[in-house]
């Protein structure tokens, strides 16, 4: 069975430029052909600041946004965050959406397809890294970080690529498949 990987879209807000990303990345999972690639949209969940009465190691979760989030995160293998970077940090939607379940993330790979300004959103998936293994997760090291993102928007929701950004691609999804069959018994 082909291992699952989610590429999820950090960003929430109305205008936002992630799908534009997430979509090529995912397309490029899906060609790659190892992984039944699936986009998942952060804004979907309509996640609340986190609002759970018991700490989310218990998996006691009250509320039905959380069961469906929960699910969600559950059902991976693998996962490609999709993220912007917010004042030199990970957006708010980003962590509130990690911190709402715990045993469904662990002893699961994490790559980082990061965009921005001249950062690259690099600021942003550094601190994200801390709160991944914070809850078991394994970082990857390759990555894709796109600098100056807002003039690689085609105008109709499509993102333009440099050879590059392909290449960085690739090689984080040999990693994650590697790391992805690794941990798999482990979860
Ligand atoms: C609240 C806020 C803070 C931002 N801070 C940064 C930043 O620190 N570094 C950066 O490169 N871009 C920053 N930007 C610009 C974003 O890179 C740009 O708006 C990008 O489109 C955000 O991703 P999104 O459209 O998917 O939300 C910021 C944007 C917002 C809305």
């Amino acid at each position: 069975m082909a291992l699952r990987l989610h590429v999820i879209i950090c960003s929430t807000r109305p205008g936002r430029v992630g799908p534009a990303v997430a979509a090529w990345f995912h397309e490029l999972a899906r060609q790659d052909g190892r992984f039944e690639a699936i986009l998942v949209d952060l804004a979907e969940f309509g996640l609340p600041v986190y609002d759970e009465p018991e700490h989310p190691v218990r998996q006691d979760y009250r509320n039905d946004h959380t069961r469906r989030w929960a699910a969600s995160v559950a059902a991976a293998d693998a996962y490609a965050f999709v993220t912007p970077e917010y004042n030199f940090g990970p957006p708010p939607s980003l962590l509130n959406a990690l911190n709402y379940v715990y045993k469904e993330w662990n002893y699961k790979p994490a790559g980082i397809v990061s965009y921005g300004g001249v950062s690259g959103g690099l600021r942003s998936a550094l601190i994200e890294k801390l709160t991944f293994t914070t809850l078991k997760m394994m970082p990857m090291v390759e990555a894709v970080a796109v600098q100056n993102v807002a003039a690689r928007l085609d105008g109709t929701g499509g993102f333009l690529p440099d050879e590059h950004h392909g290449r960085a691609a690739a090689a984080l999804l040999n990693e994650l498949h590697k790391w992805a069959e690794a941990l798999k018994p482990l979860h």
